[in-house]
């Protein structure tokens, strides 16, 4: 399973990207206004420190607008990764970009249809959002289930980029499903090696071998 953070925060970046867990990055509108960055500059940023795809999201709403956004942004780096809303002007943006060889998110994905959808339009990745489905009582994970199940019967190369990740559970259940990738918070991939009896062992360790007065 691809590992992707879902930041602007170059920071965070840089810092997990040490951890070589890193294998992309997602950002949105919401997170470049969080970053208090211009939004081009803030992706060409992330593209020098990251290798794998970054996805960066258009802001026009027809099909014409996307095309020439994500064409724009596809210039930035070769791992720009366009990121597209699901709506038939986003479809018809992402099957033109993917045809061109620009790599393409389709996101806010919430039911199995759509995401039919953008796999016969030629996405990349699918961007369902697990934690905003659960927020409503309805159960993300049933929706990455009925998505693997879909692409794996018609063998559709379309990507499965779990987002909207809130916990280390969402995580641990998409892998067992065979999602792709999860976009995770920062704080959410940190969270994933935490075991107290990991803490307690290394502590119970650490102890024993001062008793034995060596040095390493
Ligand atoms: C992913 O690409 C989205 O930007 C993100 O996962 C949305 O998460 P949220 O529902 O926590 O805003």
């Amino acid at each position: 399973m691809k590992f992707f953070i879902d930041t602007a925060d170059i920071e965070e970046i840089r810092g997990l990207t040490a951890t070589g867990m890193l294998d992309g990055v997602t950002t949105n509108p919401s997170l470049i206004a969080k970053s208090g960055r211009v939004f081009k500059e803030v992706i060409a940023e992330i593209c020098e420190i990251v290798d794998g795809p970054v996805s960066a999201e258009v802001i026009a709403l027809d099909a014409e607008g996307m095309i020439t956004q994500g064409r724009d942004l596809a210039k930035i780096a070769k791992n720009v990764t366009v990121k597209v809303p699901l709506t038939w002007a986003g479809l018809e943006a992402c099957s033109t970009l993917s045809k061109e060889g620009t790599l393409v998110n389709v996101t806010l994905c919430f039911s199995a249809n759509q995401a039919l959808l953008a796999a016969k339009a030629g996405a990349t990745f699918i961007s369902p959002f697990v934690g905003r489905l659960d927020d409503l009582n309805l159960d993300g994970m049933e929706l990455i289930e009925d998505i693997r199940q879909i692409y794996d019967n018609y063998e559709f190369k379309t990507e499965i980029l779990v987002a909207s990740i809130r916990t280390a559970n969402h995580v641990k259940e998409a892998a067992l499903i065979g999602a792709d990738v999860a976009t995770l918070p920062p704080q959410v991939l940190r969270q994933l090696i935490n075991h107290q009896l990991t803490d307690k062992g290394l502590e119970a360790f650490m102890a024993d071998w001062k008793k034995t007065g060596q040095n390493l």
